[in-house]
């Protein structure tokens, strides 16, 4: 805890974490260093700490000596637990007097089922807190100097999720806004999104990039074309997890690289 007050000096207080109650928290991309002071303070305090996969293991070693740690995710390619049985597991470890840390990867409200989890804890009446955490969705593009809007480029930027069947989606009207697609859970699925976005009238010369392991000491980054992309991705052999941004804003870069590396920040 001695770290966290050190860091919270500035504020009133710390925020305290209850027995029974359940703090449902972004761990971020990965990179520690972008925990929220609150999700610290979770960590610090938790006596269990029930975790994705994406939660970085530096993460999980910030936990107080007490936690015990609790994996509840999807790992090598095994089918994920059932939500069902991770929000009764957290009403269960609420019910029993614990102070419960449910830690997401990036923010628990993207595409991480955070609201099912707080929907059910909620029908059960058991008291429990959001915390937000970066969202690999901006933490991707800022780490790869592509600036999410850019004026006179873009006006909104889109989040959408690969996952899932394209005649369940029609991804037209989202190419129609000319705005930049952030794409979370695309990698296994490009070649379909890629062609339902050139039905949808994407051009298929529009930049895209390929983040992975965003802000890890193993981020990758691929920049493509929407006609290229699923082959330059098999051929640079990138893996998940990885965020597709398609849209002009991955022109700025360049630039961008350009004047980090004359900084000497990079
Ligand atoms: C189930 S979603 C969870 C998203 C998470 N709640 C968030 O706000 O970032 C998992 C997807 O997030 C993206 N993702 C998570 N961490 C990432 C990282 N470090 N680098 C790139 N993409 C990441 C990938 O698209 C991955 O398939």
């Amino acid at each position: 805890m001695a770290s966290y007050q050190a860091l919270a000096a500035g504020r009133t207080g710390v925020p305290l974490l209850a027995p029974g109650h359940v703090w449902l928290a972004g761990a971020g991309p990965g990179d520690p260093g972008l925990l929220t002071l609150d999700a610290v303070a979770g960590l610090a305090q938790a006596d269990v700490i029930v975790h994705d996969a994406l939660v970085d293991k530096r993460v999980l070693a910030m936990a107080g000596a007490q936690a015990r740690l609790e994996f509840a995710g999807k790992r090598g390619g095994k089918p994920s637990a059932a939500q069902s049985d991770i929000s009764r597991r957290l009403i269960e470890l609420a019910r029993a007097g614990e102070r419960v840390l449910r830690l997401k990867g990036g923010d628990p409200f993207i595409f991480g089922r955070g609201g099912e989890e707080a929907g059910a804890l909620a029908d059960a009446g058991v008291p429990f807190r959001v915390i937000p955490g970066v969202t690999a969705g901006l933490a991707a593009l800022a780490s790869a100097a592509i600036p999410a809007t850019l004026r006179g480029v873009n006006r909104a930027i889109i989040f959408a999720t690969g996952h899932g069947e394209e005649e369940a989606f029609d991804w037209a009207p989202l190419v129609r806004t000319g705005q930049p697609l952030v794409l979370y859970m695309a990698m296994h699925r490009l070649e379909a999104i890629r062609d339902a976005l050139v039905q949808g009238g994407c051009a298929p010369d529009m930049p895209v990039a390929i983040i992975a392991s965003a802000t890890l000491p193993t981020e990758r980054v691929l920049i493509s074309t929407l006609g290229r992309v699923a082959d330059d991705v098999r051929e640079a052999a990138i893996e998940p997890p990885a965020i597709v941004v398609v849209g002009e804003i991955v022109n700025a870069r360049d630039r961008l690289l350009q004047i980090v590396a004359l900084a000497g920040m990079r």
